[in-house]
């Protein structure tokens, strides 16, 4: 299969991640099935899609063109039946391993047996997610960042087991999407988020420690370093709760100490403080 045969592209999950992905995908012509478990986040998903395309119109960074091809070409999925003429999959949901397999272990009964996977996991070991899938050498990581319409950069991660065609397929496949490639081996928090979510665990230790305000830390970052956002605000922009899954990812999968994700950092997700910002618990540490 080569790209001119890739039409549908199936992405799984239409949180943040998924949303954005169909929403690339679609403006790039192909076909784009985005499949949730929750109808509720879907109707979201499908009008956040629209408003950052007609946003994206109005500043002249996407085609009236683009715009009607997404019209077009994006379904909306609860049923997993619908996904069975998938040329390739695009997984986007939770940063939570067991889930993660379950999905793959679905879809591997329902998709055509051509059909290429690949998991935009942030950090989760793609080797187990392959075999989880039963379909390892048509298996890779395709690591978008967020937000994908924004953002130039895919991270293409492979295994031991996938194959040259896949590899191939995916290149072009990404590139189709008019974004940039690093390739990288199957290591956990693969390259970008290996070196950035130390930096925000840093910055939620040097909190910890009461080193600075939360302010200064952002303003520190940013202004001495000259990234467009501060530690926290990068943060909260990626979800805590993903911040300190993959903080575990890398802690566990290395066994290194240097990875121990912060106090601070599990004590706002893990004591319910979820989908509250930096500093707005009922602690207060600045
Ligand atoms: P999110 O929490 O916004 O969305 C997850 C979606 O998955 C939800 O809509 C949920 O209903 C759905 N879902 C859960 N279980 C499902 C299942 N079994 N089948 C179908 N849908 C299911 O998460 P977000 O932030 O979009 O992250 C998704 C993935 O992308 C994670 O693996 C994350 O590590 C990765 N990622 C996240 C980035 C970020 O900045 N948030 C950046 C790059 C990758």
């Amino acid at each position: 299969m080569t790209r001119k045969q890739l039409e549908e592209v199936c992405v799984i999950g239409a949180g943040q991640m998924g949303s954005g992905i169909a929403q690339v995908c679609a403006t790039s012509g192909y076909r784009v099935k985005l499949f949730d478990v929750n109808q509720t986040q879907l109707e979201k998903a499908k009008s956040g899609i629209y408003k950052s395309c007609e946003k994206l119109l109005d500043k002249g960074k996407l085609s009236l063109a683009s715009f009607t091809s997404l019209k077009e070409n994006l379904y909306f999925e609860t049923k997993i039946s619908e996904l069975k003429n998938a040329d390739i999959v695009i997984e986007a949901i939770v940063e939570d391993e067991a889930k993660k397999k379950e999905i793959f272990f679905e879809l591997n009964k329902v998709v055509k047996e051509t059909g290429i996977f690949a998991s935009n996991t942030s950090s989760i070991s793609i080797a187990r997610l392959a075999e989880a899938s039963r379909r390892p050498s048509q298996f890779i990581g395709l690591h978008f960042m967020n937000p994908v319409p924004l953002m130039r950069l895919v991270e293409v991660v492979t295994t031991l087991g996938t194959n040259a065609q896949t590899l191939e397929i995916s290149k072009e496949f990404v590139t189709s999407l008019h974004k940039e490639i690093t390739l990288s081996k199957n290591y956990p928090g693969f390259v970008v988020n290996r070196i950035l979510m130390p930096m925000i665990n840093e910055a939620f230790f040097a909190l910890q420690d009461g080193l600075s305000s939360k302010e200064d830390i952002d303003k520190a970052m940013k202004l001495g370093t000259n990234q467009p956002m501060g530690p926290f605000e990068l943060a909260d922009f990626i979800g805590l709760d993903t911040c300190l899954s993959i903080m575990k990812v890398l802690y566990e999968g290395t066994s290194d100490s240097k990875y121990r994700p912060s106090l601070l950092l599990q004590e706002y997700v893990e004591n319910g403080y979820l989908g509250r910002k930096v500093g707005q618990g009922v602690y207060s540490y600045s």
